[in-house]
């Protein structure tokens, strides 16, 4: 198994294979236009030299120069050939004359270039060496009527002109990797650098785990593309944190709230076994058994709701007859009220239709109209209302019950809060709930993005207002379904 390429060594590697392939192309550009360029003038130099000591020089129908001709030049021309060689050959090829500057040495004639001057044309060539230089040299054909009667060659030791080619071609050779070489160090460290946050990112996730969820990261540096993830990532860690806590403490609720039933349930069994041996005694114990396991069973139930809930798991997306729920959860609990002596009425129920989980909605309904029916003593009223508004479908419960105190409404959402339960069995009768009924509301109303809202006042009553949207996509749908 291959270890992937940590980003730092992938990006060094790419950094400096451009930049190593850009300065090669660079370098060899360089040096090719520069030798052009160099050898350019010379030949240009040489050609304008060739030609004045062709015309100027040569009698016609010779090829000869005379003995002194360098210093002639130089004092009838100007011409300094002083550091060019110049050769003359017959038509033959044969050396007539050489320069003074080419001492022992000639300029060597390959037979290519010799048949090229035999049909008149110029060559440009660099030769090995002349003495202790290579020499770029001109052979210029002397003609006279279409016929050769001579060659003239002019040459130029390239001393200088190799010096600074080779000065460069060194410079480029070592220069180049060296540049490499350095460039991938300060990509290595800046790569470091840069990337330090993600490491630092990872060492801190490693650590975070259930217990340590307090931890954050810190987001010093700018708020750059590193700085946004750290900061998502911190975000995500404390909605962690959050739900985590949440999850604590409703089991440490649950397990709190089965307890009570348990530990009663026990109490009597053990007295039963115990004392008891009537038979009308042992039957009114498993009596309060029975109620003590009911109320469990009711919190099982609820928790089960929750967790459904919680986890989202399929909140159907039906199309909900508002107005025909209210009907039938009214009907469903109407028994109760007249049992109660609570006079409870449908008020005003508009045709209302949203989008969302029919069974749910249903259940939200009931633990709203169930509430009121237990916390509105004989000869109450209850007064129920469905209507619409600005997109807002409006469920209101209304109750002339006991009231909620001021103190208490924030938290009656909350799961297992039951406001005062001496309070609640004294005045309505022993109809004690789980405390579950209005959290399980909250979480059906934040599932399809609507509000609950609660107004209250003791000894006067209570309004519950739940708020679900009846979005554009409600209508779009409902138009394609025809119902428009
Ligand atoms: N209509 C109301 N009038 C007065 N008090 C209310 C009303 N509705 C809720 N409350 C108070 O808010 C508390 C929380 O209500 P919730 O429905 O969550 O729990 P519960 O009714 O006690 O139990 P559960 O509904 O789980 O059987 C109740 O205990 C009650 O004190
Ligand atoms: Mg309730």
């Amino acid at each position: 198994m291959s270890m992937p390429l940590p980003i730092r060594a992938k990006l060094t590697i790419w950094y400096i294979t451009l930049l190593a392939a850009s300065l090669i192309i660079f370098g060899s550009i360089v040096y090719v236009a520069l030798l052009k360029n160099i050898t350019s003038s010379i030949d240009k130099r040489l050609t304008s030299l060739a030609e004045i000591v062709s015309k100027a020089v040569f009698k016609p129908g010779t090829a000869q120069l005379p003995k002194d001709f360098d210093s002639m030049l130089e004092h009838f021309f100007g011409i300094r050939t002083a550091g060019n060689f110049i050769q003359v050959m017959d038509k033959y090829g044969r050396i007539t004359f050489t320069s003074s500057t080419l001492g022992q040495n000639h300029i060597p004639l390959s037979s290519a270039t010799f048949h090229h001057a035999a049909t008149g044309t110029l060559s440009y060539e660099t030769v090995a060496e002349i003495g202790r230089y290579p020499a770029r040299v001109i052979t210029y054909p002397l003609m006279e009527k279409g016929q050769l009667i001579g060659i003239l060659q002019v040459g130029a030791p390239m001393q200088e002109s190799a010096a600074v080619i080779n000065a460069l071609f060194y410079i480029l050779i070592l220069g180049i990797p060296l540049a490499v070489t350095l460039a991938s160090g300060i990509g290595w460290f800046l790569a470091k650098k840069a990337l330090r946050p993600v490491d630092e990112i990872t060492r801190t996730a490693k650590k975070i785990e259930a217990g340590s969820l307090n931890e954050r990261l810190k987001v010093a540096g700018p708020k750059d593309e590193i700085g946004r993830l750290a900061e998502t990532f911190n975000d995500m860690i404390a909605r962690l944190e959050l739900s985590f806590k949440q999850m604590k403490q409703f089991t440490a609720d649950a397990s709190h709230e089965l307890k009570t039933p348990l530990t009663v349930l026990k109490g009597e069994m053990e007295i039963a076994l115990k004392t008891e041996k009537t038979v009308e005694g042992l039957r009114n114990i498993l009596q309060s058994s029975l109620e003590e396991i009911d109320k469990m069973n009711a919190i099982v139930k609820s928790l089960l709701d929750l967790a459904r809930i919680d986890s989202r798991i399929k909140l159907a997306k039906d199309k909900v007859k508002l107005d025909e729920i209210i009907e039938e959860r009214f009907n469903q609990t109407m028994p109760l009220a007249r049992y109660k002596g609570v006079d409870m009425k449908i008020i005003k129920n508009e045709k209302v239709i949203i989008f969302g989980d029919m069974l749910r909605i249903g259940q939200l309904i009931f633990n709203l109209i169930d509430n009121s029916i237990k916390y509105t003593v004989k000869g109450g009223r209850i007064e129920i209302s469905l209507e619409h508004e600005d997109g807002w479908a409006i469920i209101t419960v209304l109750d002339t019950g006991i009231g909620i105190a001021k103190e208490d409404i924030p938290y009656i959402f909350d799961r297992f809060y039951r406001i005062d339960k001496a309070r609640t069995s004294a005045s309505v009768g022993g109809e004690g709930g789980v405390g579950l009924g209005l959290s399980i509301c909250k979480e059906i109303v934040d599932a399809h993005e609507g509000r609950i809202e609660v107004r209250s006042e003791v000894g006067k009553g209570s309004t519950f207002k739940v708020y679900l949207p009846i979005t554009n996509k409600t209508d779009e749908l409902l138009g394609e379904l025809g119902f428009g």
